[in-house]
């Protein structure tokens, strides 16, 4: 995975330190549809929604400049549905480098131009949904043809060399026994990859979520090889920690601890501030302190182990040493 510049890696670990001093988000998420153009089987989206109320390109900037995180989400619903994305981006992304901004998309509308732009435009990191190695990621998904116009774009993006694709893999029942070829398919399309958690928060729908202690083995099984792949590109994003916990959250049916609404939160469509894509408490955007005291403080939601909760549940020196090791332009100790 490609490294931050020096430079860059300095300004964005020196916001970081002052946001988690003064309370602010590390991470926003903004999700800057709803509508979506899949019907996955573990999602809440699916379809069109009322785009009628959604936030404009500029509007961003004034989230940028009173929540001041140093790492942004672009996110949705599928965000490629905004005509207005790199103008979105461009608004988000200062001229200092800052925030690192990761589009997380299922790139059915990515085309090799829209890349380029986005890229540009400022992404840092793009981070493409993959549930299944092959057509079984259509019928998850509920778009026909989608895997097939993934296997023909990426590889051929990949070969540009900025070396900023990630492929991001929800691990449910489903496709557990997939893990490790989806690592494969990773390699042969010269990509990255990052796993992350099923949480029944979202539908309800309790089988996708691992309930027997043979898929357990597997999941063990699979992440110990995943272990073993590892090499010094970090072309497997998770750090080691963050698949531990991964198992002990699905060993555990959830993790205690989270900090969503002060770490993290999310920015909805119509300009909300919420905790995260699951609690749908509402707050307008100079009330981070109060979404703080009357939401995180008290939250006992452990449903689930999403990669924004799984980097920032870590101690601040934790987050610094594993991300200076992997992202940043350093070596850590
Ligand atoms: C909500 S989607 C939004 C961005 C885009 N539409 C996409 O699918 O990448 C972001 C990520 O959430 C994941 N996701 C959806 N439902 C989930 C669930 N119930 N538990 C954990 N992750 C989920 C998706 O697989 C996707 O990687
Ligand atoms: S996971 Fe992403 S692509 Fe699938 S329905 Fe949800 S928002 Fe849409
Ligand atoms: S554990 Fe935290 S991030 Fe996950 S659904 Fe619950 S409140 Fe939201």
């Amino acid at each position: 995975m490609r490294k931050v510049p020096l430079i860059e890696s300095l300004r964005i670990i020196g916001r970081g330190s002052l946001n988690w001093v003064a309370e602010r988000p590390i991470v926003v998420s903004f999700e800057v549809t709803d509508s979506c153009t899949c019907w996955c089987k573990h999602c809440d989206h699916g379809g069109p929604r009322d785009d009628s109320h959604n936030l404009k390109p500029a509007d961003y900037r004034r989230y940028m400049d009173v929540l001041r995180p140093c790492v942004v989400q672009v996110s949705g619903g599928e965000p490629l549905m905004r005509d207005e994305i790199v103008d979105i981006v461009r608004a988000i992304k200062s001229d200092s480098g800052i925030p690192y901004t990761i589009l997380v998309s299922n790139w059915s509308l990515m085309t090799e131009e829209k890349y380029e732009a986005l890229h540009a435009a400022g992404v840092d990191q793009f981070s493409v949904s993959l549930d299944f190695p092959d057509e079984r990621h259509d019928d998850f998904r509920g778009l026909p043809g989608l895997y097939k116009h993934l296997e023909e774009l990426i590889p051929c993006v990949a070969r540009k060399g900025y070396d900023d694709i990630v492929l991001n893999s929800c691990i449910t029942s489903e496709n557990l026994g997939e893990i490790n070829a989806i690592a494969d398919k990773s390699r042969e399309w010269g990509v990255n990859l990052c796993y992350s958690a099923y949480s029944q928060r979202r539908t309800g729908c309790r089988d996708l979520f691992l309930n027997s202690p043979e898929q357990l083995a597997t999941l063990n099984a699979e992440l110990d090889r995943v272990e073993a792949r590892r090499d010094d590109t970090n072309w497997i994003v998770n750090a080691p920690s963050t698949l531990e916990a991964t198992r002990r959250y699905f060993a555990n049916r959830g993790t205690p601890g989270c900090k969503a609404g002060l770490r993290f939160l999310v920015v909805t469509c119509d300009g909300a501030l919420q905790p995260c894509s699951m609690q749908f408490h509402r707050y307008a955007l100079d009330e981070q302190k109060r979404m703080i005291r009357e939401f995180t403080a008290s939250n006992q939601c452990d449903e689930c182990y999403v990669s924004i909760r799984s980097y920032l549940d870590k101690s601040f020196p934790q987050l610094l040493k594993e991300n200076v090791a992997e992202f940043f332009s350093f070596k850590s100790a």
